[in-house]
């Protein structure tokens, strides 16, 4: 399981070292079932790479570009990103199809650019308020996670994370019911079993994100295909975000 926080286009520098330190309190100790991570803005990757370096919890960027350097104003690389110790980059984001032109094409650009180099993409797919209203969410996600993957390979695969982000749940408090989750969720785990095997696909963390919080976290954790979060808002709350990293592990012991 992975519970990951991403703290969008929050803190200055100051409260994103304090929050990362928080987080470290609340969540303690390492936990080999569940992994930890956290993703402020780029400019506070350094400062809490320091807060979190040599503890349980994990670093991620929330974009990455798929180049490795060059002429690319205002972008950041995977080579750059792992100098300041991320683990993780978080790809394709609604957000950034949204409001910044990310297309399918653009998105597979980046995931097999992280994966070469051993960056962990959290690879982020959903349908759209209307998608769903017309049923079309298995055609959706299906697209995106097709052409996100196109041309992965074995073994390369085996660190790839998904995040099912539905984009009518996202910061709206209107999460997806848990069989509405695990339905998209175990569509995922088939697409991911078809191209990469058994043992892969399902060793594959498939996130859920969109309004995850304390109190629908336990429910959303015990889906079969649900291995884990992508949380928004919760995740700048220490509490909060314990607590849902605290269910992750109640629900790892169960599993
Ligand atoms: P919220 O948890 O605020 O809905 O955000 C989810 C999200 O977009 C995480 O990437």
């Amino acid at each position: 399981m992975l519970i990951a926080g991403n703290w969008k286009m929050n803190t200055d520098r100051q409260r994103a070292v304090s929050l990362a330190r928080d987080v470290l309190e609340h969540v303690g100790d390492s936990d080999s079932d569940v992994l930890v991570a956290i993703c402020p803005p780029f400019v506070n990757l350094e400062a809490v790479s320091s807060v979190v370096s040599g503890s349980a919890v994990r670093l991620g960027a929330q974009n990455v570009h798929h180049a490795e350097s060059g002429a690319f104003t205002g972008e950041v690389s995977v080579p750059m990103l792992q100098g300041v110790g991320c683990h993780y980059a978080i790809v394709g984001h609604s957000e950034r199809r949204q409001y910044f032109c990310e297309t399918d094409e653009t998105v597979n650009e980046k995931v097999k650019a992280c994966v070469d180099s051993r960056l962990v993409p959290i690879v982020c797919v959903g349908e759209s308020l209307s998608e769903r209203e017309e049923n079309k969410q298995e055609e959706v996600v299906t697209r995106q996670v097709r052409k996100a993957l196109s041309g992965v390979d074995l073994p390369d695969a085996a660190s790839l994370v998904v995040a099912y982000e539905p984009v009518w749940a996202i910061g709206t408090g209107r999460t997806a019911t848990p069989e509405q989750a695990q339905e998209v969720h175990a569509l995922i785990r088939g697409l991911l079993v078809q191209s990469f095997g058994e043992t892969i696909g399902k060793a594959i963390n498939i996130l859920y994100g969109g309004s995850m919080n304390p109190g629908n976290a336990e429910e959303l954790l015990a889906q079969t295909d649900v291995d884990g979060g992508l949380i928004g808002g919760a995740s700048l709350k220490p509490d909060q975000f314990a607590a849902i990293v605290e269910s992750a592990r109640n629900q790892a012991a169960i599993n």
